[in-house]
């Protein structure tokens, strides 16, 4: 089975609406073919950056997504805002929400189901500390990680959602997974999905590695025969540096 390759630019905390518009912009205009680009702005830029690619086939996701429906939680934004203001996707469980924010498997897995609910396509982000990797423990992290998502959906539901493989000392760190290493974890994910709901919807998943991919090292990731384009955080700030990324993904 064929899988369109994803690259998401996740701008973190980061930017203000000039510097927005103007990335969005450019990314909207260079974006090439054979790639399904997606921005995931801060929320409260979501507007001018949709205004900015406007026109383009450029996706959006939010960050983050509360994991309750709307209501008194003050702070919070609902899965159905998301869709409200135009947003596909939505990130679930990434590394700095888990460790910065604690939220635990089971969080994310309340979060992963709202958005669900709400018609969006949740990217399940994953992935192991140093430590545990040191400790032989990256299968048993992420099996975890997945089971508590698995455990509460179907099949059926998990069509179009997607997982960020994402091993945490690699996020902004410049320590780039070695193509071996994210090939090994995304054949693993990969097994894990086909023996939980079977080889079809396996084989229809896109899995993204992220983790201090840069334009010279996008290529030799996304080569990995399970790896289907990445989640960017550093490098998507830039518009040159992030299309080349994006550019490598449809090799
Ligand atoms: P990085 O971040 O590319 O800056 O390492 C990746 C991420 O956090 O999604």
């Amino acid at each position: 089975m064929t899988r369109i390759p994803l690259v998401a630019g996740n701008w973190k905390m980061n930017g203000r609406r000039a510097m927005a518009a103007q990335l969005a912009a450019e990314v909207a205009a260079g974006a090439p073919a054979g790639v399904e680009v997606l921005l995931c702005p801060p929320l409260v830029y979501l507007d001018t950056v949709a205004a900015a690619a406007k026109g383009s086939p450029v996706c959006f996701a939010g960050q983050n997504v509360a994991a309750t429906s709307d209501g008194a939680f003050t702070g919070e934004v609902s899965a159905e805002m998301l869709v409200d203001a135009g947003c596909q996707y939505v990130l679930v469980g990434h590394s700095e929400r888990r460790t910065l924010f604690a939220e635990d498997n089971a969080q994310v897995a309340d979060k992963f189901c709202r958005a669900l609910e709400a018609g969006l396509r949740p990217v399940l982000c994953i992935g192991e500390t140093l430590a545990e990797r040191e400790a032989g423990r990256t299968e048993q992290v992420v099996n975890a990680q997945l089971e508590a998502v698995f455990s509460r959906i179907t099949a059926a539901q998990l069509v179009g959602a997607v997982i960020a493989y994402e091993p945490v000392w690699a996020i902004g760190t410049g320590m780039t997974a070695s193509p071996d290493q994210a090939q090994a974890v995304h054949a693993h994910i990969r097994a894990r999905l086909s023996g939980a709901f079977g080889a079809e919807l396996a084989e229809s998943l896109r899995l993204l590695y992220g983790g201090s991919v840069k334009a010279d090292n996008a290529a030799s990731l996304f080569a990995g025969a399970d790896i289907d384009g990445g989640l960017i955080g550093g490098a998507s700030l830039d518009a040159e540096t992030f299309l080349a990324i994006c550019q490598a993904a449809t090799a």
